[in-house]
């Protein structure tokens, strides 16, 4: 279930991504967490408690919404936009 829900500004050109191996769409523009958020429950889980994060500050400031892709890079999803085919997780282990 999404925790976003997309309900204007619809118009834009679609940008395909996985999202936990999962083929999923978005809107050229979408930031990471815009496109994660709009099609799952959260960003990532916290290192310590084990709980659902989706960012705080939206503003690069909290570091509260690190993403990982499958190939072992760490974005910031607040300050990134989604490209065609990147592939994001939102679980795993963090090892840095
Ligand atoms: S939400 Fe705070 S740095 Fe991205």
């Amino acid at each position: 279930m999404a925790l976003l829900q997309r309900v204007a500004e619809q118009g834009r050109r679609v940008v395909r991504f996985t999202l936990d191996g999962r083929p999923v769409e978005a809107l050229e523009g979408d930031t990471v967490m815009t496109a994660m958020l709009t099609n799952g429950d959260r960003l990532r889980r916290a290192e310590f408690a084990d709980s659902p994060r989706a960012g705080f500050c939206m503003m690069g400031a909290c570091q509260d919404c690190w993403v990982r892709t499958e190939e072992g890079e760490r974005l910031r999803a607040c300050g990134t936009f989604i490209a065609e085919g990147m592939r994001l997780l939102s679980t795993g282990e963090w090892t840095s």
